[in-house]
């Protein structure tokens, strides 16, 4: 087999940088999406790993930035065995319920990089992709995305992004599943990352031990002609 190649988004902090720590570990070669060129941990990183971890400018809610990271990737490999939807954010005004003010512009970018930024990574990555073996497309949403078992009376640019990104996933599974790709659609668990702006020390799992559980599945050779949204302990969510 080639060598396994993986590019993962939103890498720089949380659960898209461990992810990027184990897959380097295992020996794939990875790439990397930076958004916070300030943050010092994914350099550090691709000095400790430079045959295996290449860095790359990705901002997945500009479409121009998109394509500047594919065409750097491209000029690097000729595949990508698997690619992991993981950039996201929140908003300080999550809590606000609909008798506050609504912060619209706020939600508006929510969905831009949520629900619309995986949608034009695999617009873009699709033909390195078709030239891979594995043709994996994971996607980091939420249980916040989950309609049925929502109890929440606010979050709304989340849940609705998370929402939307499921079923942007439904989309491209019924289109894309038929000719070859795995999919895989994941809630991580409540972690101690850095959504909020600083560290959520209050969270269930440090970020390191919610890659372990994500990798596993990413790559589980299970049920490889489903879709479910699944978390990490393996238990399905329903949509
Ligand atoms: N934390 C949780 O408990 C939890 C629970 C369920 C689901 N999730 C999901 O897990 C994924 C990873 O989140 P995390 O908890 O690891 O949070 P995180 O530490 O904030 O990591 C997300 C990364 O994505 C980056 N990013 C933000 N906007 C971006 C953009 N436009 N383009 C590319 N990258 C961008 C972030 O940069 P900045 O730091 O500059 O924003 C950050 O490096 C997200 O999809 C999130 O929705 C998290």
């Amino acid at each position: 087999m080639m060598q396994p190649t993986a590019l993962i988004t939103g890498a720089d902090r949380g659960l898209g940088f461990a992810l990027a720590v184990d897959l380097l570990e295992q020996g794939w070669r990875v790439f990397a999406g930076q958004y916070l060129p300030e943050w010092p941990a994914l350099s550090q990183l691709a000095r400790q790993y430079p045959d295996l971890l290449q860095v790359v400018a990705l901002d997945v809610s500009r479409m121009d930035s998109v394509q500047a990271a594919e065409q750097a990737v491209a000029a690097a490999t000729d595949h990508l065995d698997v690619l992991i939807n993981n950039a996201g954010v929140i908003s300080d005004t999550a809590e606000h319920t609909i008798r506050q003010a609504q912060d619209y512009a706020e939600m508006h970018r929510l969905y831009d990089v949520n629900a619309l930024g995986p949608l034009r990574v695999v617009e873009a990555f699709l033909p390195l992709l078709d030239r891979g073996q594995l043709k994996r497309l994971c996607f980091v949403s939420s249980e916040a995305g989950s309609i049925k078992r929502s109890r929440r009376i606010a979050w709304y640019g989340y849940c609705m992004s998370k929402a939307a990104l499921n079923m942007a996933v439904k989309n491209l599974f019924n289109y894309l599943g038929p000719q070859g790709y795995i999919f895989r659609l994941y809630h991580p668990g409540w972690m101690r990352t850095y959504m909020s702006g600083q560290k959520n020390e209050a969270a269930d799992m440090e970020p390191d031990d919610a890659a372990v559980f994500a990798l596993a599945y990413f790559l589980s050779e299970q049920d490889e002609d489903e879709l479910v949204l699944c978390d990490y302990q393996g238990q399905e969510w329903e949509w």
